[in-house]
C-alpha cells in the first residue's frame, strides 16, 4: 500500500530516492521522507502531501549521501501528520525504517517499549519496529533486524538503515512486495519496479522470511540465518507496464490483488478462539453498540450494494432489524431514527458527497454515526462517531472492485461484533470466522479460471443487453456484476433479483440477451434454478456462477464458472470477482478505455 525506495552506491542518493518515489506517487499518497546517511551522520526529512518542490527544499541543505531510503505514505494506521509520515526512528534517533504492511500486535509491543522506557513520536504500528531494532542492537542491524521481526505478527517490506551500522541498507519482507534492483556499482530495494526500473531492470524477488543486507559492494540475501541463492531476473516491462505491475490495466491489477486485500481487512482483527472480532475502531462506542437495535446502512454504487449484502448479514445473524439506502434518496427522504438508532456508511474514498449529506443528516439527528471506509483522515472517516477502516490500498481505476470486497469483509466482521454482544452463539461466531479465514485462499482458486473467464467474456462480446440475476446475499453481486460491466464496457446491463422476472422484465429475454445467474448451492438455490428455466424457456442464454461439484446446472447453463463452497453469508466475497474478471475483459475485448471510462470520476464529491 505504501511505496519503498532505498539506494547504496557510488551516486548521490537524493535524485535517484526522489524520481523513484514520484514514480510511484500515481497511487496518490498521502505524505513521504527520507532518511540519508552521510559520515556516519543522519538527516531525516518529511512532509505531508505531493512531492512537488522538495528538490529546491534540498538544495543547499544537509540532505547528501549516498546511502538513503524513501517512502511514500498510504495511510493506514494514524492520520496523514508530518510525525506519522516515514522514515521512523528510535529513541536515540540512530536507527530508521520504511515500512509497508500491517503489524498486527503493534499495539501490545507498543505499550510494552513504552513501560521498558521507549519514547514514541508517531501513531504509526511501524515505529514499534525502530524501537525493538534498538531494543536489540548488539553488534550489527541485520542481527537486531531479525531478532525484531521475531516479535512482529503481520505483514512487511521494509528497509532500515543505521548510523550505528552505516555502510548497509537491510531490508526484510512477510507478505508484502519487495524487490532488490542489481545496478552498476549500486544496489536498490524497492517495493514497486516501477521505482527503479530506470536505474536497472535487473532484479531480485525477495521471498517471505527473508533479509537482504545491501552494501556499496556487494549484497546477500538470508533466510534462516543462512545464505539464500537467488535468481537475478530481468524486468522487460516498460514504465508505464511497470506502474501497473505487470498488467494491462488497473484493474485488472486490482482484482487480482482481492485476495490480499481481505486479508489485510481481517488481519489482527479475529479472535478465533473466542469466535470474536477485535475492532479497535469501534472501541470508543461499545457501550453504545450494545444498546443500539436498527441499523440504516447508506452508500452509493458500488458501496451501496456492499451495504445492502450487510443489511442480510446483519439481520441473519446479528438479529438487527436493518435498512439499507443509497446515499442521493436518503438525504431527500424523512428518515425515522431514534436513539437506538446507528448509521453506518460506507464508502471506498470517504468523500462521496451524497453518502456525507446523509452522514451529517444522520449526525444532525443525534444518531450514533459509522464508517466502513478505506482512505484514512478522509471526511468521512473523521465526520464519523466512529468506524473501521478497510485497508484496501490505493485504488486506481475508476470502477471500484478491490474496495468492494475490502468492504464486505469489514462488514462480515462487524456482524460478528454486534451478533456476539446480543445472542449469536460463540460455536457461530467461530464458525464465520474459520470460513472467513479460508476465503482469501477460495478466492486465489477463482483468479486462477482468469483465462476461462476470459474465453466466456470474449464469446458474448457481440451482445448489447445483459442481466444479471441472483437472490438473497446475491441479489446485490447481480446488481454489483451489472454495473460493473455496463460502466468499462458501455454495454447495457441491468442487475435484478431473481423472483421479479416474471414481473416484468422476462418480455426481454431472448437469444440475443444473455444472463448470468448467481446461483451457489445455498438455502436459495432451487428458487434460481426456477428462474433459470423461465429464462431457457424464452431462449435465453444462461452463464451460471455455480458451486464447485454441481455438475447438474451444465445441464442448463451454456456456460459455466464454478466458485468453490463456503457459509451462505460470506458467498458475495467470491461470487462477484468472477464478475469483475467478466467485466473487465468483455470490456477489454471492445477496447474500451478500461481505468477512465468515459463520463466518469473516481471520487463523485459533488451531488
Ligand atoms: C462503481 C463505483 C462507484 C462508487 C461510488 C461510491 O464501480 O466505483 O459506484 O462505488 O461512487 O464511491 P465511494 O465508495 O468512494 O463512496
Amino acid at each position: 500500500m505504501c511505496g519503498i525506495i532505498g539506494y547504496i552506491g557510488t551516486k548521490e542518493a537524493s535524485p535517484i530516492l526522489l524520481s523513484g518515489l514520484k514514480r510511484m506517487e500515481y497511487r496518490g499518497y498521502d505524505s513521504y521522507g527520507f532518511c540519508f546517511l552521510n559520515d556516519g551522520k543522519a538527516s531525516l526529512f518529511k512532509r505531508v502531501g505531493k512531492i512537488d518542490n522538495t528538490e529546491k527544499e534540498f538544495l543547499g541543505k544537509d540532505f547528501v549521501g549516498q546511502i538513503g531510503i524513501g517512502h511514500s505514505r498510504w495511510a493506514t494506521t494514524g492520520l496523514v501528520t508530518q510525525e506519522n509520515a516515514h522514515p521512523h526512528c528510535d529513541c536515540k534517533k540512530e536507527i530508521f525504517v520504511v515500512h509497508n504492511g500491517i503489524v498486527e500486535n503493534y499495539k501490545e509491543l507498543k505499550a510494552k517499549l513504552i513501560k521498558e522506557g521507549h519514547i514514541f513520536e508517531s501513531e504509526t504500528d511501524t515505529e514499534v519496529i525502530a524501537h525493538l531494532i534498538e531494543k536489540y542492537y548488539v553488534n550489527n542491524l541485520e542481527g537486531a533486524v531479525g531478532k525484531a521481526l521475531r516479535d512482529i505478527r503481520g505483514t512487511y517490506g521494509l528497509a532500515v538503515i543505521s548510523t550505528k551500522d552505516p555502510e548497509k541498507i537491510v531490508a526484510a519482507r512477510m507478505s508484502s512486495p519487495l524487490i532488490i534492483g542489481v545496478g552498476v556499482d549500486e544496489f536498490l530495494v524497492a517495493s514497486d519496479p516501477s521505482a527503479i526500473i530506470t536505474r536497472t531492470r535487473q532484479i531480485i524477488n525477495l521471498d517471505d522470511g527473508e533479509i537482504a543486507i545491501l552494501k556499496k559492494d556487494g549484497f546477500c540475501i538470508l533466510k534462516e540465518e543462512k545464505e539464500a541463492q537467488k535468481n537475478i531476473e530481468t524486468i522487460d516491462w516498460d514504465i508505464e507496464q511497470a506502474e501497473k505491475g505487470g498488467y494491462e490495466h488497473f484493474m485488472l491489477k486490482e482484482i487480482m490483488e482481492e485476495p490480499s486485500v481481505i486479508e489485510d481487512a481481517m488481519r489482527g482483527r479475529l479472535l478465533e478462539d473466542e469466535g470474536l472480532v477485535k475492532l479497535g475502531g469501534l472501541e470508543s462506542v461499545q457501550d453504545q453498540l450494545r444498546k443500539i437495535d436498527n441499523i440504516t446502512l447508506i452508500g452509493c454504487g458500488t458501496a451501496h450494494y456492499a451495504a445492502k449484502i450487510g443489511e442480510y448479514m446483519l439481520e441473519e445473524y446479528a438479529n438487527i432489524p436493518t435498512l439499507t439506502d443509497i446515499g442521493s434518496e436518503f438525504r431527500y427522504r424523512k428518515p425515522i431514527v431514534n436513539k437506538s438508532t446507528a448509521a453506518i456508511f460506507v464508502s471506498q474514498s470517504g468523500e462521496t458527497a451524497d453518502t456525507l449529506a446523509a452522514l451529517r443528516e444522520m449526525k444532525a439527528k443525534g444518531v450514533l454515526t459509522l464508517g466502513v471506509t478505506n482512505v484514512v483522515g478522509s471526511s468521512q472517516s473523521r465526520e464519523t462517531d466512529a468506524g473501521v477502516y478497510t485497508r484496501s490500498g490505493p485504488e486506481i481505476a475508476v470502477a471500484s472492485t478491490k474496495a468492494f470486497l475490502g468492504q464486505l469483509t469489514i462488514l462480515s466482521l462487524i456482524t460478528i461484533y454486534l451478533g456476539r454482544q446480543r445472542d449469536m452463539s460463540i460455536v457461530t461466531g467461530k464458525r464465520i470466522i474459520s470460513e472467513l479465514m479460508k476465503i482469501p485462499e477460495l478466492a486465489r482458486e477463482i483468479l486462477k479460471q482468469k483465462n476461462e473467464i476470459k474465453k466466456i467474456a470474449e464469446k458474448y462480446k457481440n451482445c448489447r443487453d445483459f442481466w444479471f440475476i441472483g437472490r438473497k446475499y446475491n441479489y446485490p453481486i447481480a446488481l454489483e456484476g451489472a454495473l460493473k460491466l455496463k460502466e468499462v464496457s458501455y454495454v447495457h446491463a441491468e442487475g435484478l433479483a431473481g423472483g421479479e422476472l416474471k414481473h416484468g422484465p422476462l418480455a426481454l429475454i431472448d437469444e440475443n440477451c444473455p444472463t448470468i445467474a448467481i446461483c451457489p448451492t445455498d438455502s436459495v438455490y432451487e428458487k434460481m434454478i426456477s428462474n433459470i428455466e423461465e429464462i431457457k424457456a424464452r431462449k435465453g442464454k444462461i452463464i451460471a456462477i455455480a458451486t464447485v461439484g454441481n455438475e447438474e446446472i451444465e445441464k442448463i447453463a451454456d456456460d459455466v464458472i464454478y466458485i468453490p463452497k463456503t457459509l451462505e453469508m460470506l458467498t458475495p466475497i467470491l461470487s462477484v470477482i468472477p464478475l469483475h474478471l467478466f467485466a473487465y475483459y468483455f470490456a477489454d475485448s471492445l477496447d474500451r478505455d478500461i481505468d477512465k471510462p468515459k463520463n466518469l470520476a473516481k471520487s463523485v464529491t459533488v451531488e
